[in-house]
């Protein structure tokens, strides 16, 4: 038909009317996991691990290994990223860390200048734990051992006891598992009742969670509730969430500039929202779950509509309201009910966040997982938080791609539209179109993908507070992306540089230089629907990096140190290790070495903790770092004016692999 009535009424219609339903996330910076851990095949095993991605099973990357070896089963030789905090909450003591990510699909741009096929918003967040505050192994926030999903079950009944609840969750959590959300996190969404204003399309959701009522974990995207790790379906689908949440906002890249004013003001960062609390029994302790989902039935069945709020950190040296609410070193502190107490009674005093931050999403362009229209991988500049305890924190960084079409209007079309035979029905599945003719076309039209949110995940890693000495100034984050192998090996994720490939600071600035690399990166079948193999340089699996100064970036030779004037023109303040009066040389071998030497001489390196990382007494370093550890938790420095220009000598192969950099320090 289409070729008698001329080819382009198929072409516009698949054009405007095909709805994009592959499209992906990858994050490269911090290395997004994709819910791999420590897998040697290209294919991630476990797609539900701790989150539903929606993406390739083969992007992603390891969690960091410490030293030569892999970690195996032994969690303490899982290397974190160690990111200093901001040094205050005022303007001048900023960290910061460049997320790096592509998506599949494109996003950005508006009809006038740079039309794009979708509407699209990511939402970028984080969650925390006090790693100084006691937390029972089984909320630990953690990446596992095991690539297996965390178990869960329902309660038998809608009277279960707390008793009967705790064995619940022990039967349930693992701890050589990966962990984000809180066992209570899913078990309350399983046993909320969904929200039955959604536009659902028409899809059939199931309509019984086990105890005869649809819930949350049943949404359009997810009809029948699949789960993954302890993620909330509903809340995963929906931003921002009507209930409180686990996760900060950091930061939505919104459709246009007209929403900001929407994503923030709903935001839970400060927008407290409610949730209904029942007891155990009546005086008892309060349930950490409800069948109510709104204030009517909530009251209505004897429970208490609580408004809760998020917070970046308790405060408890405040205990009162007057003592707690001002602003203290650029802090705002409130007294408020705690998302996640146990007392609904108890006001405390926390420190707020703040409204996040909102910008239009970068261009990029579709069915590429390409770059932005400035030539540069798609970029994210995070403003670390401060937490004024001072206490170091435990993390995840949590990053969604949320894409949706024009055949509906997504802020106007509610359930009122919903069901297969409803008039009002905007799209339908897999529909068939009249072109004229006796001919109709099938659209490939999925409904539970047209509005699809995409996602990817950091592994854990550590906010530090700053050291003294490094307390004020702005610090810069410098980091290796990628993993082993070439182009076709490793896509979707990427080969390895580093990021941000050429940072600009001041010589006012800080930059902690430090990467993390896994001993399992081997890429081996099932490669699912790419390439197998790992190629590189050095033992096959193996990820490293290291850091030589070269003098320009079109050289593949690196400088001799005594020729270098990026040491020389460097103050490095701090180290993890005891370093009294740490020589350029020294830095500079450190660097070279992933950390393999501190020192040449034993007269240069007495703390003990130095004295296995001696050049003269220790085993020689092989040429290609083979022996060298994974992971580099590197340095603080402070660099004179210049242009500095750096390679890996190990992963650099021109006109194969380019890993190299630059700082412009001005
Ligand atoms: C995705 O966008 C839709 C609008 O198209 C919105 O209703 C939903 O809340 C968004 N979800 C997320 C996670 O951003
Ligand atoms: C911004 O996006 C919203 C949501 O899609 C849309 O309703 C609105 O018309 C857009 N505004 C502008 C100025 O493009
Ligand atoms: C450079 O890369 C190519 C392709 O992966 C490889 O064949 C070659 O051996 C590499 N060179 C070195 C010195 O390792
Ligand atoms: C780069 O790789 C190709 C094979 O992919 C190889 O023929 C070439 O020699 C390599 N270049 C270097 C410098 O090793």
């Amino acid at each position: 038909m289409c070729h008698s009535k001329g080819s382009d009424c198929c072409l516009i219609l698949l054009v405007f009317l095909v709805p994009l339903v592959t499209s992906d996330l990858y994050l490269h910076n911090p290395r997004g996991s994709n819910n791999r851990l420590n897998e040697r095949t290209a294919t991630r095993t476990n797609d539900n691990r701790l989150f539903d991605s929606q993406n390739n099973a083969r992007g992603g990357y390891n969690v960091g290994d410490v030293t030569d070896v892999p970690a195996g089963n032994d969690a303490s030789k899982q290397y974190q990223m160690k990111y200093f905090q901001s040094g205050s909450g005022l303007p001048g003591d900023e960290s910061y860390l460049d997320i790096e990510w592509t998506n599949q699909h494109g996003c950005g741009g508006n009809e006038d200048t740079s039309p794009q096929k979708q509407n699209c918003i990511m939402v970028l967040q984080y969650m925390c734990q006090d790693t100084s505050v006691a937390v029972a192994d089984t909320d630990k926030l953690r990446d596992g051992v095991v690539t297996n999903t965390q178990d869960y079950s329902r309660p038998a009944n809608e009277n279960e006891n707390e008793a009967l609840k705790i064995s619940r969750k022990t039967n349930a959590v693992k701890l050589d598992r990966g962990l984000q959300e809180l066992w209570e996190w899913y078990d309350k969404c399983k046993l909320r009742e969904r929200n039955r204003g959604l536009f659902t399309a028409d899809q059939k959701l199931n309509l019984n969670n086990g105890l005869g009522y649809s819930s949350a974990v049943y949404t359009r995207q997810n009809p029948q509730g699949t789960r993954q790790g302890y993620e909330c379906p509903e809340e995963r689908d929906y931003h921002p969430y009507w209930h409180p949440t686990p996760w900060r906002d950091i930061s939505i890249l919104a459709e246009n500039r007209t929403m900001c004013s929407y994503h923030q003001s709903n935001s839970f960062n400060t927008q407290p929202y409610h949730e209904c609390v029942e007891m155990y029994n009546p005086g008892g302790k309060p349930k950490h779950w409800s069948r109510w989902n709104n204030e009517k039935d909530c009251t209505t069945n004897g429970g208490r509509w609580v408004q809760f709020s998020n917070y970046l950190e308790k405060a408890p040296s405040y205990v009162s309201e007057a003592t707690c609410v001002g602003t203290r070193n650029g802090m705002r502190y409130i007294w408020a009910v705690p998302y996640d107490t146990e007392n609904i009674e108890q006001k405390e005093c926390l420190v707020a966040l703040e409204q996040p931050d909102c910008q239009e999403a970068p261009w990029s362009r579709s069915n590429h997982l390409g770059d932005g229209n400035d030539g540069k991988n798609l970029h994210y500049r995070w403003h670390l938080p401060y937490f004024p305890s001072t206490h170091e924190q435990r993390c995840v960084f949590r990053m969604r791609y949320n894409i949706s079409t024009d055949d509906y209007d997504p802020y106007h079309t509610d359930s009122g539209y919903n069901n297969a035979g409803n008039a009002k029905l905007p799209v339908q599945n897999n529909p068939e179109i009249d072109i004229g003719g006796p001919s109709k076309l099938q659209l490939a039209l999925n409904t539970d993908q047209t509005g699809r949110v995409f996602q990817d995940r950091s592994h854990v890693f550590l906010l530090r507070p700053r050291p003294q000495i490094i307390q004020n100034g702005r610090l810069f984050n410098l980091n290796v992306r990628g993993k082993r192998g070439n182009i076709v090996q490793v896509y979707p994720a990427v080969e390895y540089d580093f990021t941000p490939n050429n940072l600009v600071m001041t010589e006012r600035d800080m930059v902690h230089i430090q990467w993390t690399g896994s001993n399992t990166h081997n890429n081996n079948a099932p490669g699912g629907d790419g390439d197998t193999g790992d190629a590189g340089e050095g033992t096959g699996g193996t990820d490293r990096s290291n850091l030589v100064q070269l003098r320009s970036l079109n050289d593949n030779f690196p400088l001799p140190f005594e020729s270098t004037t990026m040491w020389s023109n460097a103050e490095t303040l701090w180290v993890p290790y005891s370093a009294p009066g740490i020589t350029a040389e020294e830095i500079a071998l450190n660097m070279a070495t992933s950390g393999y030497y501190r020192c040449m001489t034993p007269s240069r390196c007495t703390e003990k903790d130095n004295l296995d990382y001696i050049v003269e007494t220790k085993t020689k370093l092989q040429n290609q770092l083979n022996n060298a550890p994974a992971s580099y938790e590197g340095a603080v420095l402070r660099f004179r004016k210049g242009i500095y220009h750096f390679m890996c000598t190990r992963n650099n192969n021109f006109s194969n692999r380019s890993q190299k950099g630059m700082i412009t320090v001005q």
